[in-house]
């Protein structure tokens, strides 16, 4: 049976009755080409294709004109957003705020990128009076989940179609369609992983990742040099901040990121548990956040108070969170971000980090802010520090310790 009839005697077609026009989140690989003359058929509602820039490599200079050239062959209207500044000045630059690691070690390289390519989706759907939006999600991932609150959140009656998910499509079966149609498929070296990336970070999953015992094949990166292949001699660099962001915009990140990449910095291999329930590993690639991270997390320690550096954690670790549970338009965010932009306020000053062979190592700081007084920490005799106060803070401090262990003695 043809791959459209298929789909219409498994689902209730009736669901896109009044859909006329569909916006489809168009990478210009495989996958998302297909989506276009299939969503064209099941739906009978015409395609427009966006396709959002967050840094891919394969979108810079003229590289998104092939994917405008390969949607409109196929029937599409085509839309390119270079999002890349946007997306480092606004959501990467909060998240070195937020010294963002869901579960303490992925940075949320694509979770961070999902909001703003569905603003652009939305805008575009505006533009267009389109009535739904397409996604290549699986029903399995996280992504999914960011895509469809994000869209009800900026566009709550858009219908949402999601083929792979919605239509239990498989990947063998799509291409072999498309090519019985005679659909130009764009070609692309095969690969096992599936991948995706932005300025922030890459992420990969499938193939031989999908066995957490098995050391990531060298094949899977092609961002970060491999830690025992990077230079034998340490290289420092110094990174400055003010109010917590880091001085310079997407020229900064792409140089932290070619010399995070030369140094093996920021491969990470993580156990990590999706918003859905399963359990998954992903293997990334983040040179240039890890090394922004490190360098900012240092910083608040040298100029936040004991009771700043205690409590901020707890606002950093749910802010993470929310943003990988795809809640980023929830109000709790601006809450946060109110609490993080106060507490940002003298996080200014520099950092100098030493990178060898996968290491990023702070080895040194300097701030006007810093709660850090040389004559009062100095262990030499002309200290202003009055060493015999320490002995009545002590006795006080300990009062209900030493108490409580006589009373149970
Ligand atoms: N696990 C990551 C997240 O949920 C990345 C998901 C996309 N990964 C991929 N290889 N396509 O944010």
């Amino acid at each position: 049976m043809d791959l459209v009839e298929k789909i219409k005697s498994k689902i209730d077609v009736g669901q896109y009755d009044g859909v006329e026009k569909v916006v489809l989140a168009y990478s210009g690989g495989v996958d998302t080409s297909v989506m276009i003359p299939l969503i064209q058929e099941v739906c009978g509602a015409e395609v427009v294709a966006v396709t959002v820039g967050l840094g891919q490599d394969e979108y810079n200079g003229s590289g998104w004109e092939k994917a405008k050239e390969k949607a409109e062959s196929l029937g599409a209207k085509h839309y390119f957003f270079d999002a890349t500044e946007e997306f480092v000045e606004g959501p990467c630059w909060q998240a070195v705020k937020a010294n963002c690691l869901y579960q303490g070690s992925y940075p949320n390289s694509t979770a961070l990128g999902r909001p703003i390519i569905v603003e652009k989706l939305v805008e575009a759907a505006k533009k267009e009076g389109a009535d739904a939006l397409a996604h290549g999600c699986t029903g399995k991932g996280n992504d999914q989940v960011r895509f469809d609150i994000c869209t009800h959140s900026l566009m709550p009656d858009a219908k949402i179609i999601a083929p792979v998910r919605d239509w239990n499509l498989g990947r063998d079966e799509e291409i072999a369609w498309a090519e019985g149609q005679g659909i130009h498929l764009p070609v692309k070296a095969h690969s096992p992983y599936s991948v995706d990336s932005n300025i922030w970070g890459k992420s990969s999953e499938c193939g031989p990742l999908e066995d957490p015992s098995l050391e990531p094949p060298e094949d899977v990166f092609d961002w970060v040099a491999l830690p025992e292949d990077a230079p034998d001699v340490a290289e420092t660099v110094t990174v400055k901040f003010e109010g917590g962001k880091p001085i310079g915009g997407v020229g900064l990140l792409e140089e932290l990121n070619a010399l995070g990449a030369k140094h093996g910095i920021g491969i990470i291999d993580a156990m990590e548990d999706r918003t859905i329930g399963l359990k998954s590993r992903e293997v990334y690639e983040c040179p240039g956040s890890t090394l922004l991270l490190n360098a900012h997390k240092d910083l608040e320690k040298f100029v936040f108070t004991k009771e700043e550096n205690q409590f901020k954690p707890f606002v950093d670790k749910h802010w993470a969170e929310t943003v990988y549970y795809g809640l980023w338009f929830n109000p709790v965010m601006d809450a946060m971000n109110a609490f993080i932009d106060e507490s940002q306020k003298k996080v200014t000053g520099e950092v100098t980090l030493k990178l060898f062979k996968g290491h990023a190592k702070v080895v040194g700081r300097k701030s006007g802010n810093a709660i850090y007084d040389h004559n009062l920490i100095t262990y030499s005799s002309d200290s202003g520090f009055d060493q015999l106060h320490s002995h009545g803070f002590i006795k006080l401090w300990g009062l209900n310790t030493v108490t409580a262990k006589k009373v149970m003695a």
